[in-house]
Parts: C-alpha cells; structure tokens; sequence
C-alpha cells in the first residue's frame, strides 16, 4: 500500500498568513504542518508515498521532507498546477501508485490518535481485500463545513453530503481515505461541481453506491488546520500542549 499526502491548493481560507507562506508550511506545534502529515504515514506502516505540491512553495517542501528518510518513509514529489480540487490532485498519482491500494491524507488534516488509521491499513490494506474502499468519520459540532454522512431509520448510510447547508447529521467524513487500485477509472469519470472542482465525495458516493465502502470512526481529537484562521490558531495551541500521532494502545509490530 502506498501512501498519497494531497498539499496542493490555494489556503485562501487562511489568509492573510497564505498570502506570505503555503497553509501547509505554516507552524503546528513546533514544526511545519505537512511534517505531521508525513509523520503519520509512517506511524501506520506506509514506508512509500507520493507528496502533491502545489503553489510556488514547492522546492521549500522539498528542502524540509527531503526523500522522507528522515521520517522512514521514501518520498517521492509531483505538482498539481492549479487547484482544481482534492479529486483532480489524486488523479496526478496515478502513475505512482502502479496499481497498488492507496492511503490518502488531506494535508491539513490531522488526530490526536493514530489507532483507527492503523487498524484500517492492517484491515484492508495488507490484505486481499482488493476492491474495498474506507473513510474516516468523527462526530463535530459545525458539519456544514466538512462532507457530512446521512443515514436512515435504521441507521444505514445513504449518502455522503458535501458541505450542506442543513447537515442530516453531526458525522463529519474526515481527510483520510483508503482506495483500492480502481480509484483511479473512477476519477477519469469526474465532472466538477458547482465550485469548479472534482469532489473526493463524489468518489465516496461511488463507492458507497457501490457497496464497497467501509466507515471507521475516529477515535480521539481530529482536526482540520484549514478551516479558518480561528481554527488554524485554536490547532496550533493544540498541538503545541498535546503534539499529534500519539497510540491509544500501541500495536505490537507497527
Ligand atoms: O477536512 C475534511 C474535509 O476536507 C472533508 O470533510 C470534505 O469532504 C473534503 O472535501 C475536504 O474539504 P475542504 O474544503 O476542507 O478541502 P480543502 O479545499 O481545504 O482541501 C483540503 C486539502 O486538500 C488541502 O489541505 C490540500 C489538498 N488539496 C485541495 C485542493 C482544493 C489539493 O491538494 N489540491 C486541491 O486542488
């Protein structure tokens, strides 16, 4: 399984600090934030992974990550020239993956703890489990801002909302996601949403559709830094005081 760390994109949520530095190489914690991205790949057993850059920030990502060494994972570059959205950036790994299963990360996003995500890539990621997909959910307070999960009576999942007005529930679909190779036929089917961009959630919904989507909630503190500045800051003090990628309960062997 192959890792895939999505840094492209504009961070206009977080001006007036993107206007000067990427949001991805702002602080969190004592280190840039895309170190905690990185971090946590290796954290769960991914040792190979394709970093997508966009912006003119891109050599800086470089100079800090190096060929991931440092962290244990072989890193490897590609560069997304406009930010045509989360859906659009993973198409560019194609190539790279080679037909393997892929971990994806939004690079702002980050957790307190790393268990659910290794037990995730254990499950379906070092198995044969060939055509299974997964996301990630946590319960938030505001679910307008993220893709939301909408249920039925009976507690099934119908649909992956994005950023609706009236949230049908407080199940937020975090940035993680574990695709299986075909990920990458559904992408070339994409067209953009009403923001112009191609949408991770439409790729979701295929799956869920599907009947091959798995849901894992998160245990522990989730976050996304790019939300707005408020939250950007709030995240910041966070991990400063409590760090990231902490074990719950540490697995032998990982
Ligand atoms: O944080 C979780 C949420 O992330 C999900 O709940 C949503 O379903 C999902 O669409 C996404 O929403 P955001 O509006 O927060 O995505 P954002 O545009 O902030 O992009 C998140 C990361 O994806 C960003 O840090 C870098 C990467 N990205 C984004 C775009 C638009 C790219 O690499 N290229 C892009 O073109």
């Amino acid at each position: 399984m192959i890792g895939i760390v999505l840094a492209g994109g504009s961070g206009t949520r977080l001006a007036p600090l993107t206007f000067l530095a990427n949001k991805h190489a702002l602080p969190l914690g004592n280190v840039p934030m895309i170190h905690h991205a990185i971090d946590l790949l290796a954290k769960i057993g991914i040792t190979r992974a394709i970093m997508v850059c966009g912006d003119s920030d891109a050599a800086k990502f470089m100079r800090y990550l190096k060929d991931g060494a440092a962290f244990g994972v072989s890193l490897s570059y590609t560069y997304q020239d406009r930010p045509g959205g989360i859906a659009e950036a993973l198409s560019l790994c194609r190539a790279f993956a080679g037909g393997d299963k892929a971990f994806v990360i939004l690079a702002d996003n980050g957790v307190q703890y790393v268990d659910t995500l290794a037990r995730a890539v254990r499950e379906l990621g070092h198995t044969d489990q060939w055509r299974q997909a997964a996301v990630f959910t946590t319960r938030v307070e505001h679910p307008e801002h993220y893709g939301v999960v909408k249920l039925d009576d009976q507690g099934s999942v119908k649909a992956i909302l994005e950023k609706p007005k009236n949230p049908p529930s407080h199940l937020a679909v975090t940035g993680f996601y574990l695709y299986p190779p075909d990920v990458f036929d559904i992408l070339s089917t994409l067209v953009p949403s009403q923001r112009g961009e191609l949408e991770i959630t439409d790729v979701n919904n295929y799956y869920l559709r599907d009947g091959r989507l798995s849901m894992y909630e998160l245990d522990g503190f989730w976050w996304d830094a790019g939300e707005s500045l408020e939250q950007y800051q709030a995240m910041h003090q966070y991990v400063l005081e409590y760090g990231a990628n902490h074990w719950q309960h540490p697995e032998p062997g990982l």
